[in-house]
């Protein structure tokens, strides 16, 4: 049991007293590739005590203290970019040169995020009461943003260190304190994450990080009472978390079913080459992927033939050697992809590249002539394969997007600027992006679902904010 990670709390590496562990399978080899602890409830509870007396202090510390603590933590994760990305490429399979993008995005993300912080934070509001009827000018308000309390941040497998930091960040330089559920694919990324934040030297229990089953300690932790704010990412887990939890403040981005509308007048190599990006980087497993193509009948077959020029070009294989298509990350979620796949075989889509798997690694593949009865039209696969759905009208796009259960992002490719901008206004989704791929990115946008996709807004200035509450105070003049 040697070697098995320990959990952080109480600013120190930890076994856990239950003697259990959990192992993270590596999603090429299929063969356990870590242990991490299998933390109890009891070390829950102990963890969020931790974490609340650690806040009142940390929201005592000057704002200023606080950025320059984010300033090193980093620094620090941006020097140790090469080990974090090396777990990254054994626990979730991500590209190397990916894991690398997001160590170091990370790290530019916690120095964005203490900047904005000082601006953000370092400043109130002022008002008087003769604005409103009846009121002479003897009441003077001043507001200023004060912390939550325990931000509880569960990030999801396909970005462990930058979905976990995109919570950490925040609310840490808004005074709150963090406890971090890794996913487990993605803890020990996550863990040696944490390893920064803690050579920077951030007090003790301010930042915990607890590992283990979700049957054991999921629904324990999101309905704890010690919990002030629930930051989640990841599936329909979130659906269930938000129905149960304790009437605190949530922040939630689940799935997507991302939809690409093709216009006539469309440049269809640059919608080529973002429907390769969009839909098959980090093999399609992204919520912001290009999940189905809506594309205008009369440029379709050319469209399908540049897109299926650039599929044959992506090579395919291990993480280590960047192949463009790694393996995805479980077993459960291959069988899941290919029960889509022959689903749509079975219902007639045209297949453009022959379907081929093996082990967790599944080829990329398009297919063609979607019809809506298909559960690939609807269901999100989390994988290297996208549908075409062909369309005779823009309304007839518009209205598949909108009907989808999902409304994280959505594209739209046209010349004509104006048509753009009412497409976007017509889809019902958290962002349109006018001829290019979702993305979350650059991570001081907005970053928002509709419907299932979410509840509230990322993106680093939103995120601080809603890490806060408003707290005033009302002077009464004689
Ligand atoms: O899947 C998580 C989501 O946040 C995607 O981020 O940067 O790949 O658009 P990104």
């Amino acid at each position: 049991e040697g070697d098995v990670y320990k959990y952080y709390a109480d600013g120190e590496w930890k076994k856990s007293s239950s003697g259990k562990s959990v192992a993270i399978i590596n999603p090429t080899t299929r063969k356990t590739q870590y242990k991490v602890q299998a933390c109890s409830q009891e070390e829950v509870n102990k963890v969020m005590n931790s974490a609340k007396s650690a806040q009142k202090l940390w929201a005592k510390t000057p704002l200023w203290k606080r950025a320059e603590l984010l300033h090193k933590a980093a620094a620090i994760l941006k020097e140790h970019k090469a080990p974090i990305a090396e777990c990254l490429v054994k626990e979730i399979a991500k590209p190397a040169k990916d894991a690398v993008t997001e160590v170091v995005r990370s790290g530019d993300l916690i120095s964005y995020c203490a900047e904005e912080g000082v601006r953000v934070l370092g400043e109130g509001k002022f008002l008087v009461s003769d604005s409103f009827p009846g009121n002479e000018r003897t009441k003077y308000c001043l507001t200023s943003k004060i912390p939550l309390g325990v931000i509880l941040a569960i990030p999801p497998f396909n970005y462990p260190v930058n979905l976990a930091v995109s919570k950490i960040a925040p609310a840490l330089i808004a005074g709150n304190s963090i406890v971090l559920k890794p996913p487990t694919q993605g803890a020990v990324s996550a863990l040696h994450m944490v390893h920064c934040f803690h050579l920077a030297g951030f007090p003790k229990g301010l930042i915990s990080c607890v590992t283990g089953k979700g049957s054991e300690i999921g629904d324990f932790l999101t309905m704890h009472p010690g919990v002030n704010c629930i930051s989640f990412t990841g599936g329909d887990t979130g659906i269930a978390i938000s129905k149960k939890a304790n009437m605190v403040p949530l922040q939630m981005e689940l799935g997507g079913k991302d939809a690409c509308i093709v216009l006539e007048d469309a440049d269809l190599d640059l919608v080529a080459a973002n429907i390769i990006k969009g839909g098959f980087s980090y093999s399609g497993q992204r919520c912001t992927a290009v999940k189905v193509v809506l594309v205008m009948e009369s440029v379709a077959d050319a469209l399908v033939e540049k897109v299926n020029a650039k599929v044959a070009k992506l090579s395919v294989g291990p993480p280590e050697n960047d192949s463009d298509i790694t393996p995805v990350v479980s077993e459960s979620s291959a069988n899941f992809i290919e029960g889509l796949v022959l689903d749509a075989k079975q219902k007639g889509a045209t297949f453009c590249q022959e379907y081929k798997r093996e082990g967790n690694l599944i080829w990329p593949l398009l297919l063609d002539n979607v019809r809506p009865d298909m559960r690939i039209a609807w269901e999100e696969p989390f994988g290297p394969v996208l549908p075409v759905i062909r369309i005779n009208s823009v309304e007839e796009g518009i209205n598949h997007c909108n009907a989808s259960n999902f409304g994280l992002q959505g594209c739209v490719f046209t010349k004509d600027v104006n048509k753009a901008m009412l497409i976007s206004d017509a889809m019902e989704t958290g962002t349109v992006q006018i001829n290019s791929a979702p993305a979350r990115g650059p991570d001081h946008f907005p970053f928002q679902g509709i419907k299932d996709s979410g509840i509230g807004s990322q993106g680093i200035t939103n995120s601080i904010n809603m890490m806060t509450k408003v707290k005033t105070t009302v002077i009464n003049l004689p």
